[in-house]
């Protein structure tokens, strides 16, 4: 009690403190709601009449709640929402069917009762290159630039969201070059420059200078050891460093390959926890009042942000708008493949071992569940899709068989854009949890999108029950939707020596 009521002060003295700066009067908006993360779930149950959920099972195997491990109990509901039938049970067989009829009625669905509805009042975004500078990484020069977009925030001026990208892009090749985009943490200059040695002596005798006047003492200590200089270099690019080869960091083949890329924070739009929900640019656009049930939820919130990153490269003459692509592994392999889905601008997408709410298929009972999601992971989903783990509630019980749609509709959703399913193995640590089979059922069943729409899919047939899973390290990426499980762990990174090459010639692209 006495903690979080000195969070709670500390957060609205913070706030206080802000808006004074600014010249804001914060009596003039409603208060930010300040709700843990219990409180939050459970203000969503009861605006949906949900009176229990089941809880989520646990991933240790050894646990007397542990998830189901056993291939024959996983398939409860083996008959996939047909994604080529109209909800009415029209077949669509022709690509304007499944533009003007299907797919809206898809993305409705998902935006429903999955991942939320974008408000319309959404308020808009402006960038700013914060800091331009070249640099090397490794061998290649390129062009840097740290980005800040400032999501308008004059109707309720209590929170501020200002997204964090960095764009890097190779100085050595003719552009406009292609782009990934990739959901990360804090992003920092590859490189930084530096001062040259004749700069750093100078600002290390002033730096000398300026601590003997704040402690003579000093003087002494400096005199005994006159080689000595406290402000020193990093150090610097390395030239002599290996070419880039296939197992170099991501980053490096791309530059290598004459592809950009961006690094954009996710937390900077919206933050990874059910508390932040009221802040962020959810609790912004809510002017930090809780979500209603169709309002989006986190993974949503991040693929809107890649949107306005996507918005700014479209300005950036570096780059070729037409041929961005976005990327991310675990929870932002979800928001990757939802950022994909959602917005028809994106030219390519590669989903790293996104599990549930991502490639795998809900229905499916192995590993991480619906419940797992209307648990721990709720505030990544939007509010009615606490739902489909309700054990009792005004509107009944649920499952995830129960959903309109599943996960083989939101990857078909990208056709036929280029979109790679990616994975690693349990040995290695991309764990059971994440049902590597159930993806690889929804990537089969897709495949009948892109088919419908000219292009290749995996190169199986649809019958997502009868296909088996290839080997490990087996690519499929014949076309342009492609599958591949490399011998690693939770990282899409094997993948980037495939990825690149398969994304590279599909867009036509050579540097
Ligand atoms: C947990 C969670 C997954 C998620 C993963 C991650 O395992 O259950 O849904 O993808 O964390 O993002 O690291």
């Amino acid at each position: 009690m006495t903690k979080h009521f000195l969070l709670l002060s500390f957060f609205w003295l913070a706030i206080a403190i802000d808006c004074r700066a600014q010249g804001v009067d914060s009596s003039k908006f409603p208060k930010p709601v300040v709700f843990t993360t219990q409180q939050d779930h459970e203000n969503m149950m009861k605006q949906l009449g949900i009176t229990q959920l089941r809880p989520g099972p646990s991933g240790d195997a050894n646990a007397p709640n542990h998830a189901n491990y056993d291939q024959t109990k996983a398939n409860p509901c083996p008959v996939l929402p047909d994604v080529l039938a109209t909800r009415k049970g029209t077949k669509i067989t022709t690509a304007e069917q499944w533009w003007k009829q299907r797919r809206p009625e898809i993305v409705e669905d998902f935006e429903k009762e999955v991942y939320g509805r974008i408000p319309a009042n959404v308020p808009q975004v402006s960038w700013t290159v914060k800091v331009m500078e070249r640099e090397f990484v490794a061998r290649t020069p390129v062009i840097v630039k740290m980005l800040q977009g400032h999501v308008d925030n004059n109707a309720y001026p209590l929170i501020n969201v200002d997204i964090n990208m960095m764009l890097v892009v190779p100085a050595n090749v003719k552009g406009p070059v292609p782009v990934l985009i990739m959901f990360s943490g804090r992003p920092s200059f590859p490189a930084p420059a530096q001062p040259s040695p004749d700069e750093m002596e100078k600002i290390n005798s002033a730096f000398k200078e300026m601590m003997i006047r704040q402690d003579p003492s000093l003087k002494m200590i400096f005199d005994k050891y006159p080689a000595y200089t406290p402000v020193t270099r990093l150090p610097g690019p390395n030239f002599f460093a290996p070419a880039v080869n296939g197992d170099s960091p991501p980053t490096e083949q791309l530059l290598a390959a004459g592809w950009g890329y961006v690094t954009i924070e996710t937390t900077s739009i919206q933050a990874d926890n059910g508390e932040g929900i009221t802040r962020g640019i959810i609790g912004l656009t809510n002017k930090g009042q809780p979500r209603k049930p169709e309002d989006w939820g986190a993974l949503r919130a991040w693929a809107w942000g890649a949107s306005r990153g996507l918005d700014y490269l479209e300005t950036d003459s570096l780059v070729d708008a037409k041929k961005v692509g976005i990327e991310g592994v675990s929870r932002y392999g979800k928001a990757a493949l939802v950022t994909m889905a959602f917005d028809q601008r994106f030219a390519v997408v590669l989903v790293g071992s996104s599990g549930k709410g991502g490639a795998t298929l809900h229905r499916r009972v192995f590993g991480e569940a619906v419940e797992s999601l209307t648990g721990g992971g709720y505030y990544w989903m939007c509010g009615n899709y606490l739902k489909y783990g309700a054990a009792q509630s005004t509107t009944g019980a649920k499952t995830g068989c129960d959903l309109p749609v599943d996960s083989h509709e939101l990857i078909a959703l990208c056709a036929p854009r280029l979109t790679f399913i990616s994975y690693g193995i349990p040995e290695k640590g991309d764990a059971n949890w994440l049902d590597h089979k159930g993806s690889y059922m929804a990537t089969v069943a897709a495949g009948a999108v892109f088919k419908l729409l000219g292009v290749n899919d995996i190169g199986v047939t649809n019958d997502y029950m009868k296909e088996e899973m290839p080997p490990v390290n087996t690519g499929m990426l014949e076309g342009e939707l492609a599958w591949r499980q490399h011998d690693g762990g939770h990282t899409d990174a094997p993948n980037f020596k495939f990825f690149i090459p398969w994304a590279s010639k599909k867009l036509n692209y050579s540097k």
